[in-house]
């Protein structure tokens, strides 16, 4: 087993994007940031250190952090933020996973700008379960503003209203050519003929869900959320932001004389208020013919990909749905066959009173929410993890987040009278080993969107998925218990529904939430308290000494 020393110095950098220059938080001045590299069963000690004005964690995403949730990395959840001049050293070993991951802040709006890829290949000698690529590359897509992006949540925040949009969607950083002032900043992917290419697409931006293409080249879907799956080809892939997707890329047997457009936009089922931009790359053939071009002054022909509408819903459940495990002998589908608990979570936005001294200024003086069963999550003011550690819950949380929501739902039928959330820090305390379903339910009450719902310290089972009103008599019946995608992360349809399984093997405090932002900066989050084992090697260990105070 080996150890990888990484040193994360979280800085201010200048970086200037659609002829605008901004200083931006990074990690050692990169942006995108560097990218960590471990094998499975490795151990990466990372130390970050803070050198900004503000506080600062670092998540990394989808590493399942077992028995080391103190290094999980979410804000006010698992750890204090890392004051300014303080650090933490992040230390887990990646165990029983590989493929791609990534890392991302994980307190305010950081995470617009501070990202990496977590790349974690498998035990030496094992092979990948399918053909060895050529090369590999990671593609991480995102999303730029032009603004202050603290600025802007802390606008949203104060008026209660919807934050603005980002100005570019980007690839591996850079908007590409479709923007102005951005030609220069465009992602090459440059090739051979005749070889494959395993791309590591990741989806770090804030808000949108995205489709992705490269023009006349098909892809091969291998690996979902670091989990191996039934390969299976498809021109366009869709991502929704946190999901991670590896793709084998064959390249032409002969070099074309053309430039293939690689392009990324949002897949959005609302009135599109998002920002729908697309970003664009290219992936150019490494020819002698390109360089005669170039030579001539002659450009070769860009061919462009064609994406689905912008809310091509019957594309986004056709494509979800073929994402299968694996499920053979050298990788099997553990899917519980038992459920102990169930629960009936509705997803979505809904209105939040003001308090005294905010603004209010949605409708009848109302904000802005997004909750979980009704329940808006506050943050707490301390850790999570250390108050249910220290047994110091009073004060900070309670256990009785509700395991149904407080009306009766109806999708189908006019919306609920009452779209008034509560609010509150509230959490479930699950005993170690509870098998757990979780039926989630979008509401679509305000607007409509689907809801990439992550777990944190869990890979899950998505059994079954659906459009309108969860049926508790039919649909259960149909649940996929044989080889269904596991990942962390899984996009609840607008106006439907997916149910997930796991099991609560992981003792801690683990964080669920939409991982667009702006509905988790409104409140679309909750947090689950796994208890520890009665065996020595099934309890969580102490903190370690320099877990960050608040
Ligand atoms: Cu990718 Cu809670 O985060
Ligand atoms: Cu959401």
């Amino acid at each position: 087993r080996v150890t990888r020393h990484y040193k994360f110095n979280i800085k201010l950098q200048n970086v200037t994007r659609l002829c605008q220059t901004k200083s931006i938080v990074t990690v050692n001045g990169q942006f995108p940031g560097p990218r960590v590299i471990a094998r499975e069963g490795d151990r990466l000690v990372i130390k970050v250190v803070n050198h900004v004005q503000y506080n600062v964690s670092i998540h990394w995403h989808g590493i399942r952090q077992l028995k080391s949730g103190w290094a999980d990395g979410p804000a006010y959840i698992t750890q204090c933020p890392i004051q300014t001049g303080q650090s933490y050293v992040y230390n887990f070993t990646v165990i029983g996973q590989r493929g791609t991951l990534w890392w991302h802040a994980h307190i305010s709006w950081l995470r617009a700008t501070l990202y990496g890829p977590i790349v974690i290949l498998p035990k030496r000698h094992v092979p990948y379960p399918f053909p060895q690529p050529h090369k590999e590359v990671p593609i991480t897509l995102g999303e730029w503003w032009k603004a202050d992006t603290e600025s802007v949540i802390n606008q949203a925040t104060q008026t209660g209203l919807a934050p603005n949009n980002s100005d570019a969607h980007t690839i591996n950083g850079l908007p590409g050519l479709l923007y102005n002032c951005s030609a220069k900043d465009t992602f090459k992917l440059k090739v051979k003929p005749g070889k494959t290419y395993l791309l590591r697409l990741i989806n770090a931006a804030l808000n949108d869900e995205i489709f992705f293409s490269i023009a006349n080249h098909t892809l091969i879907v291998v690996e979902a959320d670091a989990v191996y799956v039934k390969p299976f080809r498809t021109n366009i892939v869709l991502i929704t932001p946190g999901q991670t997707t590896n793709v084998l890329l064959k390249t032409k047997s002969k070099a074309p004389n053309a430039t293939f457009v690689i392009a990324a936009r949002p897949f959005a089922t609302g009135p599109a208020t998002f920002d729908n931009t697309t970003t664009t790359g290219l992936l150019e053939y490494k020819t002698t013919s390109s360089l005669t071009n170039t030579k001539s002054n002659k450009k070769l022909p860009l061919l462009r990909p064609v994406l689905p509408k912008f809310n091509d819903t019957v594309f986004a459940a056709n494509f979800n749905n073929r994402v299968r495990s694996l499920a053979n002998a050298k990788y099997p589908a553990n899917v519980p066959k038992t459920v102990d608990r169930h629960f009936f979570f509705t997803v979505g936005l809904g209105l939040s009173t003001c308090s005294k001294n905010q603004s209010c200024q949605g409708p009848n003086n109302t904000r802005v929410a997004a909750a979980i069963n009704n329940v808006s999550f506050v943050m707490p003011n301390i850790a999570l993890l250390q108050s249910h550690f220290f047994n110091k819950s009073k004060g900070v949380y309670t256990t009785d987040f509700p395991a149904n929501p407080p009306f009766k739902f109806n999708y189908t039928g006019t919306p609920p009278s009452n779209i008034m959330v509560t609010s509150g820090t509230k959490l479930i305390v699950l005993p170690f080993n509870t098998s757990v379903e979780v039926v989630l339910q979008d509401t679509s009450i305000i607007g409509a969107e689907s809801h990439p719902l992550h777990l944190h310290g869990f890979n899950f089972f998505i059994v079954g998925q659906g459009v309108g009103n969860f049926d508790p008599k039919k649909d259960p019946s149909k649940f996929n218990l044989v080889d269904p995608a596991e990942r962390n992360t899984a996009s609840v349809p607008s106006g439907g529904w997916v149910a997930i399984h796991f099991i609560a093997d992981n003792p801690g405090v683990w964080f669920m939430h939409c991982h667009l932002e702006v509905h988790t900066s409104w409140g679309l989050k909750m947090a689950w308290i796994v208890q520890d084992g009665k065996q020595h090697n099934q309890k969580l260990p102490p903190p370690p000494f320099d877990l960050p105070k608040c």
